[in-house]
């Protein structure tokens, strides 16, 4: 087989990227480890930024998101019994969609349906040849056969764990992490959001969040050990535990019911550079993990995706390749200002075992000054809703 952009990995920023480029007439091959079903199975992100509600119209796959989205114009900061309100609009005139990343991801495979883009499932093995020269290639077994595709660029939107960012030598690969001695304990269920906007909850029994998907479908989840295990945590065990951390008069009203899908998720920060090795492009998780506090880990994928597009847009148009060879730095510029955001918020929000009672008093005054300082609350909007492309 022979293509131009080869994608490893059919999540969010290699579907988005395979209908960017689609629709501008450059061919794609996406390669999956999982079935559709399994991706479209993944309960993850919530909140879209309004870079990447315009990234998804742009591509052809906002129709639905219009309809069924949720326009949110501010959230809760909850301080103990304190609410803390940041009006986005006041704030910076922004606003943020609830829209589940499953939605995200149908309508993507739809509109990749409706093009007609090839996708290919169930690969396994997969392995990125030649990277450093003309003619790079991708290998992988499926069905007992093996199989090969020539392409002119690979872009690895594999994901974590993945395997496109290890293609890349260790001697030129230069790897920053952070991991939290903590992990988010997440439940969805068929039940009211108790406010009709996101509450981020610092409480001395740990942080909580209290999210939705739409106006049946909540999404909660709280800080716990990294020792927890998803079956220590019966269902009256965790509305338990998000009631004692939500403040008071939010908690009397909150509905609880069977959970229907319950995961718990680590927290890291990880970026890998460069994005670039020769024929290589990375996107997304593939390259970068943020913890989920700040929302921001699908709104990168976004970003690169945006980024990467218009590179490959302007090379196959006008033989223009500066996109290409900036890319890595461009993106990268945008990916350190998230990881600050999503560190910050997430040291501001959890109790961690070594903080003492200095630490506790900094968290304070942090959303002291969030409460009392417009300029404070102006930041952390045109961070949330997402810094200009
Ligand atoms: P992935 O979604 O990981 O997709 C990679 C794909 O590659 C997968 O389908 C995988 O099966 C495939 N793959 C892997 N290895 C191979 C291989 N060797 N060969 C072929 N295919 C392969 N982000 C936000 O912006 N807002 C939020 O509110 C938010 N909340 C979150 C809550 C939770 C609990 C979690 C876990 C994440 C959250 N995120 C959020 C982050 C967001 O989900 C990810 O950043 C996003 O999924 C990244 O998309 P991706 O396509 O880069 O990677
Ligand atoms: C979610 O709804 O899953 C969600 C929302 C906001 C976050 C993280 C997760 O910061």
């Amino acid at each position: 087989m022979r293509t131009q952009v080869a994608i490893i990995g059919g999540g969010p920023s290699g579907l988005l990227l395979s209908q960017l480029l689609n629709k501008a007439g450059i061919q794609t091959v996406v390669l999956e480890r999982q079935s559709r079903e399994h991706v479209l199975s993944r309960i993850r992100a919530g909140v879209l930024e309004s870079g990447t509600v315009a990234l998804l119209k742009q591509a052809g796959a906002g129709d639905r998101m219009d309809r069924e989205g949720q326009p949110h114009h501010g959230c809760y900061l909850s301080s103990d019994q304190q609410m803390i309100r940041v009006d986005f609009q006041e704030a910076c005139g922004q606003t943020v969609m609830v829209y589940g990343q499953t939605e995200v991801t149908r309508d993507l495979y739809e509109a990749q349906d409706a093009l007609g883009a090839t996708h290919i499932h169930g690969v396994e093995n997969v392995v990125l040849h030649d990277l450093k020269t003309d003619s790079p290639y991708v290998t992988w077994d499926k069905d007992g056969a093996s199989h090969r595709l020539e392409c002119e660029f690979i872009a690895g939107c594999d994901g974590f764990h993945g395997v496109s960012r290890r293609s890349i030598p260790d001697d030129v690969r230069r790897e920053y992490e952070k991991v939290y001695p903590f992990g988010w304990l997440g439940v969805l269920s068929e039940t009211p959001p108790v406010r009709e906007e996101l509450i981020y909850a610092n409480h001395p029994r740990g942080f909580a969040l209290a999210s939705m998907r739409n106006p049946m479908l909540s999404r909660y989840y709280i800080q716990v050990p990294l020792t927890d295990k998803v079956e220590d945590w019966s269902d009256d065990a965790f509305w338990a535990e998000l009631k004692a951390r939500l403040p008071a008069d939010v908690a009397a009203d909150l509905v609880t019911g069977p959970s229907i899908e319950k995961s718990i998720a680590p927290l890291r920060s990880f970026v890998s550079e460069p994005l670039r090795w020769g024929a290589l492009f990375l996107c997304g998780d593939a390259a970068h993990i943020v913890p989920p506090t700040g929302a921001k880990g699908l709104n990168l994928a976004a970003s690169d995706v945006h980024y990467l597009s218009q590179a490959f847009l302007a090379y196959y148009g006008t033989n223009d390749a500066s996109g290409l060879d900036g890319y890595s730095q461009q993106a990268l510029a945008r990916i350190w200002k998230a990881m600050r955001f999503s560190w910050s918020v997430t040291t501001m929000m959890h109790r961690f075992p070594e903080h003492s009672d200095y630490d506790q008093q900094m968290q304070r005054v942090e959303l002291d000054l969030l409460s009392a300082d417009p300029t404070a609350r102006a930041l952390f909007a045109q961070n949330y809703t997402g810094v200009p492309l």
